[in-house]
C-alpha cells in the first residue's frame, strides 16, 4: 500500500496505490489562482500546496478506507520542477515515512507521464504485463521529448525541445489571441470549430530528422501574423480559424516527429502521456497516423494526462517490484533532474 504526493508544479496531489490498482487520486488544481497571473506564480503555488497537502492526503486515504498504519511505503516526486513546491510534498512525504518507519521512494516526474500510458481500464490499473517495446511522446507545459523504452524502467531520451515546451506554446498563442490561461484547452475548444487551413503556420524543424523540437519561432510567427493583421482575432469565426490552424501546426510537428521515429527504430508501439495529450486534434491525429503505419498506440487515460500522484505511487511500485530500494539519493529534491540521468535502476 503505497501513498504517492505531487506538488512539482501546480496541482497538489495525493494518491494511494495496492498492488498496480489506483485506490484513490486526490487532485487539488491551482488553475483558477494563476490565471489572473497568465501562468503560474511559484511563490503562490508553494504557499497552496502547504495548505492543500494534509487534506488532500487525508482524503486520498479515506477514499481508500486506509490509515496511514496500513501504508508500507511513501512516494513523492523528487524532480524536475518548481523547487520550492517540490520542497512542500517531498518534505511532507519525508516527515511520514521517518514517523511510520517505512521507505521514501523518490521519483522523476517525467518518467511517472513516461509509464503512465500503462494504466489502464476502470478502476484504473496498471498494465506492465501487456508491456511492449515502445517510441513515447511526454508532452505538456513543461517539457517536450521523445523517448525510446526497451523494457519497465530501461529508457533513453531520443530528443526534446530545444526552446519552448508544446504546452508552453499553445499557451502563449492563446495568450496573444486574448485567451485566458492556460490556453491549451480554450485553443482546443474553439478550433473545434475553426479550419485548420485558413492560416499557414511554421511547422518547425518537421523535416529534420533528428529528434528535437522547437516551438518558440511558432509562437514569434504568430505575433508577427496578429500585428499584420490588427482586429482579425476579434471576429469570432477568424478566431476559430487561427485556433485551428495553430493546433494543426503544433499537432503536425508532434505527431510527424514521434510516428517517424518510431518507425525508424522499428518499434512496433507509440504511447503519449501529458497535460497537452488533451489535445482531441493531437488525439484523433496520433491515432490516424499510428493506424495508417500500423503502430499500437496507447495515450494515458485522460484523468491520467495532466499531473497527478497516481502515475507517482504506480512507477513507484514498479521500483519497487524491479528491485529498487530507495538510496540515500532518495531523500533530496531534484529540482533540475533530467530524465536522462540515473533513472534506470
Ligand atoms: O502535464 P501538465 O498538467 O503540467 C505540466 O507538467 O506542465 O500540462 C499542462 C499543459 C498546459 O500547457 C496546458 O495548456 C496543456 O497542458 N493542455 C492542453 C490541453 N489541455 C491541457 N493543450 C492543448 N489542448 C488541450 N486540450
Ligand atoms: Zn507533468
Amino acid at each position: 500500500m503505497i501513498l504517492a504526493l505531487e506538488t512539482s508544479c501546480d496541482e497538489t496531489s495525493a494518491a494511494v496505490v495496492h498492488e498496480g490498482r489506483i485506490l484513490s487520486n486526490v487532485v487539488a488544481s491551482q488553475i483558477r489562482l494563476h490565471a489572473e497571473y497568465g501562468g503560474v506564480v511559484p511563490e503562490l503555488a508553494t504557499r497552496e500546496h502547504l495548505r492543500n497537502l494534509i487534506p488532500v492526503a487525508r482524503r486520498a486515504m479515506d477514499e481508500a478506507g486506509i490509515g496511514p498504519a496500513n501504508l508500507d511505503a511513501l512516494a513523492a516526486t523528487r524532480g524536475p520542477g518548481l523547487p520550492a513546491a517540490l520542497r512542500a510534498g517531498f518534505t511532507a512525504a519525508q516527515g511520514l515515512a521517518l514517523s511510520l518507519g517505512r521507505p521514501l521512494f523518490g521519483i522523476h516526474h517525467h518518467e511517472a507521464h513516461l509509464y503512465s500510458p500503462w494504466i489502464e481500464g476502470q478502476p484504473l490499473v496498471a498494465q506492465f504485463d501487456r508491456f511492449e517495446p515502445n517510441l513515447s511522446l511526454i508532452v505538456s507545459g513543461g517539457h517536450t521529448l521523445l523517448v525510446q523504452v526497451t523494457a519497465p524502467l530501461e529508457h533513453r531520451v531520443l530528443g526534446g525541445t530545444l526552446d519552448d515546451a508544446a504546452g508552453e506554446c499553445f499557451d502563449k498563442a492563446a495568450k496573444l489571441l486574448g485567451l485566458a490561461y492556460p490556453g491549451g484547452p480554450q485553443i482546443d475548444r474553439l478550433a473545434a470549430e475553426g479550419d485548420p487551413v485558413a492560416f499557414e503556420f511554421p511547422r518547425p524543424l518537421v523535416s529534420d530528422p533528428n529528434h528535437d523540437f522547437s516551438f518558440s519561432g511558432l509562437k514569434t510567427s504568430i505575433r508577427y501574423f496578429l500585428q499584420k493583421h490588427p482586429g482579425l482575432a476579434d471576429d469570432p469565426q477568424r478566431l476559430r480559424d487561427l485556433c485551428a490552424s495553430i493546433q494543426a501546426a503544433v499537432v503536425d510537428v508532434l505527431v510527424t516527429k514521434t510516428v517517424r521515429a518510431a518507425r525508424n527504430l522499428g518499434v512496433g508501439c507509440v504511447t503519449a502521456s501529458g497535460g497537452v495529450t488533451l489535445n482531441s486534434g493531437l488525439r484523433r491525429d496520433l491515432a490516424a497516423r499510428c493506424e495508417r503505419h500500423r503502430l499500437r498506440l496507447r495515450i494515458s487515460a485522460p484523468s491520467l494526462c495532466t499531473d497527478n500522484a497516481a502515475m507517482v505511487g504506480v512507477l513507484a511500485e514498479l521500483h519497487q517490484v524491479q528491485g529498487r530500494s530507495p538510496t540515500p539519493s532518495d531523500a533530496e529534491v531534484a529540482p533540475g533532474w533530467a530524465l536522462a540521468e540515473d533513472v534506470s535502476p
